[in-house]
């Protein structure tokens, strides 16, 4: 473990102040380098209060930096600033990170939505990707994004008394406003699914700007900042749960229960075509099912839905 780390565990582990002394005593190292340390900690964005008889930790459940995150820090790449964190995790990825590796920033310069849209990250908002190895039938890999859709639902609202209902594919929306956009991307090696990277754009304390005017976030709807760390790692105990043991019959049923586009009359675009239809179910690998004007049943696998 590193200093810094070894800094951190102490402080986590003291009941409220610890001395420098002890903090040296414990490390093996001098007070101008626990200092020093300290020091670049605080700028990192740990809170830590100073005072003359040492330091103290400041409870901070918004803090998104590795080391509050226990057993799983290993696995959390922290970034206060990145381009987009599905690009770090696709590059973890092809170097052979473990699965459930997780990259996450605090704001993305270059974020990016479904369809080569542009998703707006400023400070506020939960920005994140995770990589999954699921041992699954390539055809199958659509309803792991719709089960990382369905565990975020189920979190805000069991949590956060949010009610929040599934858009086809993987969006999630409250009163017709988007809350939570997905985008994933997979690559696949002889015929088997080599990791499947999911990114999850989350309004939480940011304001959605002007372009995305159908956008909430949850401290529009609940008038107080929540803390993105525990949102983090409530979804996290979820989908690792989920992914041990992953039931797609139950994704599917799951999805079906708690969504608000089958019954609507929709449209779906893809990069070269556009469906519309009413959307009358979804099959067992994820595909919405739509009923055509002249009364024939089309599945579309992916597109952007849009309600009529
Ligand atoms: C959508 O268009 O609805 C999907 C938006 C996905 C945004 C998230 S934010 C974290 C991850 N990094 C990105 O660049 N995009 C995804």
């Amino acid at each position: 473990m590193e200093p810094k780390a070894k800094i951190f565990k102490a402080l986590n582990e003291a009941d409220g102040i610890i001395s420098g002394e002890t903090i040296c005593a414990e490390l093996g190292i001098s007070r101008v380098s626990v200092w020093k340390h300290i020091k670049a900690m605080v700028e990192s964005g740990i809170s830590i209060a100073a005072s003359p008889k040492g330091y103290e930790l400041v409870a901070d459940p918004d803090s998104l930096v590795p080391w509050y995150f226990g057993e799983r820090q290993e696995r959390i790449h922290y970034f206060q600033e990145i381009p987009s964190t599905m690009d770090k995790a696709i590059a973890l990825a092809r170097q052979g990170c473990p699965a459930h590796t997780v990259v996450v920033a605090l704001r993305q310069t270059h974020g990016r939505g479904r369809m080569k849209r542009t998703w707006l990250s400023a400070d506020g908002g939960l920005y994140f990707t995770i990589v999954v190895r699921p041992t699954l039938p390539v055809m199958l890999a659509s309803l792991v994004n719709l089960a990382a859709a369905i565990d975020m639902a189920d979190l805000l609202k069991s949590a956060y008394s949010v009610d929040a209902v599934l858009k086809w594919p993987n969006d999630i929306l409250t009163n017709q406003h988007k809350l939570c956009g997905i985008l994933s991307q997979m690559e696949i090696e002889g015929g088997q699914v080599a990791y499947i990277s999911i990114g999850i754009g989350l309004n939480v304390n940011n304001a959605p700007q002007n372009k995305e005017t159908t956008a909430t976030s949850l401290k529009a709807l609940l008038n107080r900042p929540l803390p993105r760390r525990e949102i983090l790692v409530e979804f996290l105990n979820r989908f690792e749960k989920r992914m041990a043991h992953f039931d797609a019959d139950a994704v599917v049923a799951q999805w079906k229960a708690n969504n608000a586009t089958i019954g609507r009359p929709v449209r779906i675009e893809t990069f070269d075509n556009t469906h519309s239809g009413t959307a009358v179910d979804i099959d067992s690998y994820g595909g919405l099912i739509l009923r055509r004007a002249d009364g024939t049943l089309q599945t579309i696998t992916h597109g952007d839905c849009f309600y009529q």
